[in-house]
């Protein structure tokens, strides 16, 4: 496969199972240095996502994404996998629009139903694995999504590769 260099970062954000990681992990198979904000608070707070929510809440959680998001807006010319909430706070969106492009992905709450129905490591999906839920959550934060993204792209019926094809192009045009 070529290998591609970035002058400025690319951080993908969208909701939950729009499939972040798999094009964060395809995008890294291309050479690209890559940061997953999640990742990194795992090994900042030393347990799981959904530890941190149990035992410090959501704020602590909230805290250390924002450090974390820092932490990989210093990167150059990378890939940062940011969490599903990651741009529901400002001083998160500027961080990453300053060093790179903010790619939205987006999917139908029926996809993402699919993929997140077996999930249990998701805290803010509990109570919610079902269309209305997602639906309404999705509803919550589609200012948030819309506001911070500079590039959408639409991943329902795509692979990864059509997706990281769409992006690079994208940020090649931008
Ligand atoms: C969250 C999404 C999760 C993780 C945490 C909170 C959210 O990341 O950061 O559970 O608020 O949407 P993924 O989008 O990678 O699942």
């Amino acid at each position: 496969m070529e290998k591609i260099q970035l002058e400025q970062n690319i951080a993908l954000i969208g909701f939950m199972g729009v499939g972040k990681t798999t094009v964060y992990e395809e995008l890294k198979q291309m050479g690209l240095p890559g940061v997953d904000t999640d990742s990194l608070i795992e090994e900042m707070a030393g347990m799981p996502v959904s530890e941190i929510f149990a035992q410090f809440g959501e704020p602590h959680f909230r805290d250390l994404e924002t450090q974390a998001v820092c932490k990989a807006a210093a990167m150059q010319g990378g890939v940062i996998s940011c969490g599903g909430g990651a741009v529901l706070r400002r001083e998160n969106v500027e961080a990453l629009q300053r060093t790179g492009k903010v790619v939205l992905l987006t999917a139908t709450p029926e996809t993402l139903l699919e993929r997140l129905r077996d999930d249990d490591t998701r805290p803010k999906l509990r109570g919610r694995k079902t269309v209305e839920g997602i639906t309404q959550l999705m509803k919550e934060r589609r200012a948030a999504y819309e506001g911070a993204a500079q590039i959408t792209v639409a991943t329902d019926g795509k692979t990864p590769a059509q997706i990281c094809g769409e992006i690079l192009e994208a940020v090649k045009n931008s």
